[in-house]
């Protein structure tokens, strides 16, 4: 927190705004019923269900500001506070109440609409985790660090940041997303400020494209219009729907639509279009000999852009994004190898607080299954599930 932001309210003054809150009865005339009365009577059952919920939303509200406020009195009792997902249906007069309480919570707190979604852009956790924890991608960890270094150090960019990651299951694409998202946001993956669409989870039915296109629109909008510098996550992007893809188009290509200006957003795509041509390129430089960091982006990078636009069955390489140039970085996330698995088992022990010698990382790298069939190189589940198979390592 900014020293300069730090200012104390009255203990007093939450406690009292939330007990307003919860007493309608002080602030609605209603024929002199008590709010009880009315929400025990079965004939105005909807009124009690009405009043339930947003007691409950407003004592979740309030549990909010009182954790943050014992935060600051006692900070050593001081816990990450959970998020308070609450149902907006309260009616006006009680909105006043929370907007004078949210007006207090964010001017010591750093807000966008009532929840804490501070913006941490910590380049150089970015940088050291994309190192450490990040096993075989000297490409994606080189990129990725200069796009949005690059990106972030101009106030205002000239668009959005998009990326589209691309490689096989287990390479790291949601890893770094994960680690992307813990060092720009304080909440990490849970911001509010950061919004994960899986293809086959949110727009699993094609005859529902038009409800999709109109919400994912929105849920844009609103993220940034809240965040500015909003983060749009799209895994399985390969199986996107064409229609959605265009829905996204003047996202990524103009600077404001609307009163919404979308420079600050950053986009990423991630797909396993172009996996085949990525290990193909390895495969055949590990058996030329020659180490596979000397591997550049200008060896990759034109191959996997031109896969991605051949391949006919996928919407992602048809799409505008792709033929416009909207992606600023195609990033290639090549396969690992033995030793890299091991690496991945060594963390997952780490991660455990576990014991582990240099036979059991050996035995943890033997389950998994390595291709090509005659080179046996590459792990066909990347690092997926390590850390499910330590489990038969335990003592
Ligand atoms: C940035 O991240 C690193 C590593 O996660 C951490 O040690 C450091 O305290 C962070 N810096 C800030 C300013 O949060």
């Amino acid at each position: 927190m900014r020293p300069g932001h730090r200012r104390m309210f009255p203990l007093g003054s939450v406690a009292f705004l939330c007990l307003l809150l919860l007493l309608p009865g002080a602030a609605r005339k209603d024929r002199g019923k008590t709010w009880w009365d009315r929400a025990k009577n079965p004939r105005v059952k909807k009124v009690g269900d009405a009043l339930k919920n947003q007691i409950k939303a407003v004592t979740a509200l309030c549990q909010k500001y009182w954790a943050y406020f014992s935060c600051q009195m006692w900070p050593q009792d001081c816990g990450k506070e959970k998020k308070a997902s609450l149902d907006w249906t309260l009616p006006l007069w009680s909105q006043k109440y929370l907007d004078i309480l949210s007006t207090w919570y964010c001017s010591v707190k750093e807000c966008c609409g009532r929840d804490d979604c501070r913006i941490t852009n910590n380049i150089t956790g970015l940088e050291t985790d994309l190192s450490i924890r990040l096993h075989g991608q000297h490409l994606a960890q080189e990129v990725i660090l200069k796009s949005v270094r690059g990106f972030l150090s101009v106030p205002q960019p000239k668009k959005p940041l998009v990326l589209s990651f691309h490689g096989w299951t287990g390479t790291g694409k949601n890893f770094v997303t994960r680690i992307l998202a813990d060092h720009l946001y304080r909440d990490g993956l849970e911001s509010e400020c950061v919004q994960v669409f899986i293809s086959t989870l949110h727009f699993p039915h094609l005859r529902y494209v038009d409800m999709y296109k109109e919400k994912l629109k929105r849920q844009v909008r609103d993220t940034v219009k809240n965040c500015g510098q909003a983060l749009f996550v799209f895994d399985e992007a390969e199986k996107l729907p064409p229609s959605l893809l265009e829905t996204l188009k003047p996202f990524l290509n103009h600077a404001t639509v609307g009163e919404v200006d979308y420079r600050r957003a950053i986009f990423l795509f991630l797909s396993n279009l172009g996996g085949n041509i990525i290990n193909e390129v390895v495969l055949n430089w590990l058996k030329a000999g020659w180490s596979r960091e000397e591997i550049t982006m200008e060896d990759l990078e034109p191959r996997l852009k031109a896969e991605i636009l051949k391949s006919m069955e996928n919407n992602f390489g048809h799409s505008q994004l792709v033929k416009e140039n909207l992606i600023d970085s195609f990033v290639p996330f090549l396969p690992l190898e033995y030793h890299h698995i091991r690496l991945c088992a060594r963390d997952a022990f780490l991660g455990r607080d576990l014991q582990y010698t240099e036979e059991t990382l050996d035995k943890v790298a033997k389950m998994l299954v390595y291709v090509p069939k005659d080179e046996k190189l590459f792990s066909a589940q990347g690092c997926k599930s390590i850390s499910q198979r330590i489990n038969l390592f335990l003592p």
